[in-house]
């Protein structure tokens, strides 16, 4: 899968752009505030319906716009899929695939599976834990369709839970009743991660072979509760601290991914620079498995790839993104730091100047 072209209106300094794409890289250089950042942001708004550096699309709209559109045709197996998603002022969404209206943007996610390395990646490590949760459902998401389910059912069951929890009266048969359709699902939730994480570790592992020798890293899922003993009964041993804290303490929800380098918090001991190599390779694992379980092949949007890592790794992570096969948008000031980074063998890649909004091959 790959996209063929994208049209990117009124989406913050880009009024007005179309472009055809390769598909191998696609590289956007210019000076700061050209409206590079904004590209990877476009794309990401047609493969997931949001933006990834403001939480509501209406800062994203063109100052002077009352609207923005991205759409893109995608090759996907040689048939061609468009996809178009428009956002208004006053909140109108629209998605469409092949014109078609489609209710909501987990259609987008499945056709455009899409993976970003920014600056904000290295939440993966030094951020709250829910930053991990993320990343392990991604994978899950793309790879196991019946994990969707599970989860969706998993968080409509917390969140009645958690209102039980919050009312002035309990009660408590109720509580006993969603008491045991919490723990199906969470245990549900938990098998999914921990057989997917298993094979997502040996993928990172591997990737991080290929990039770095800083030691052993080491990747333990913790389940949010101590999975020697039954949920049911940690439920109800903690239902008094529960109904005190209004809260379900205990469950995936709580889950993490601990990392650790030479046995201890890689977070606490790797530089920064260190990290940022740890959270491109975990990236780049991510889509190594998905193509290994679903012979599709995700986009890398990678922003301000220079500041982000120095030369001899910016080169490895190029040559692991072209072995493969992924498309990927790479963005960067000065050209040269983007095709110094990248394999010479990639004769198909394009380079786009970004300037002032608009963009030039
Ligand atoms: N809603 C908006 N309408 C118009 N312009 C906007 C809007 N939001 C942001 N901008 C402007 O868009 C421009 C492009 O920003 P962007 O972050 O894409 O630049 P960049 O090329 O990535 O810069 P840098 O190299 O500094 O990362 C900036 O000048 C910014 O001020
Ligand atoms: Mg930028």
């Amino acid at each position: 899968m790959h996209l063929k072209k994208i049209g990117i209106h009124g989406l913050r300094n880009l009024t007005s752009n179309e472009v055809s794409l390769s598909p191998t890289s696609n590289f956007f250089f210019g000076e700061n505030g050209s409206g590079k950042t904004s590209v990877l942001e476009g794309l990401y708004v047609l493969g997931r319906g949001r933006s990834f550096r403001s939480r509501t699309l209406d800062l994203v709209i063109n100052e002077n716009e009352e609207s923005c559109t991205v759409f893109g045709l995608i090759d996907k197996n040689d048939v061609n899929i468009s996809l178009g998603v428009t956002r208004t002022r006053n909140n109108d969404f629209r998605f469409k695939m092949n014109g078609q209206k489609v209710n909501n943007s987990s259609s987008l996610a499945d056709t455009m599976p899409l993976l970003l390395i920014n600056s904000d990646t290295f939440k993966l490590l030094d951020g709250g834990p829910q930053f991990r949760r993320q990343y392990l459902d991604w994978g899950l998401f793309h790879v196991e369709h019946s994990y969707r389910k599970s989860l969706k059912n998993f968080k409509r069951t917390l969140k009645q839970r958690n209102s039980l929890l919050r009312c002035d009266r309990i009660n408590v048969d109720l509580l006993n009743s969603w008491n045991t359709e919490f723990v199906s699902f969470a245990e549900a939730i938990d098998k999914y991660r921990k057989i997917y994480l298993v094979g997502l570790v040996e993928k990172i592992k591997w990737v991080l072979s290929e990039i770095t020798d800083l030691g052993n890293f080491e990747f333990k899922y913790y389940s949010g509760w101590d999975t020697d003993k039954k949920l049911l009964e940690i439920l109800e041993k903690n239902q008094q601290k529960d109904i005190n804290m209004r809260v379900t303490t205990h469950g995936p929800q709580r889950s993490d991914l601990r990392i650790s380098l030479d046995a201890k918090p890689a977070n606490e001991v790797l530089s920064r620079g260190q990290s940022k190599i740890l959270v491109a390779a975990m990236q780049i694992a991510q889509g190594y498995l998905y193509y290994e379980k679903t012979a599709e092949k995700c986009l890398y949007l990678i922003d301000d790839l220079p500041s982000e890592l120095d030369f001899s790794h910016r080169k490895k992570v190029g040559k692991l993104l072209w072995d493969l096969g992924a498309q990927t948008f790479v963005t960067g000031v000065l050209k040269e730091d983007l095709l110094n980074s990248w394999p010479k063998e990639d004769l198909n890649m394009k380079m786009f100047h970004v300037e002032h909004g608009k963009i030039t091959q």
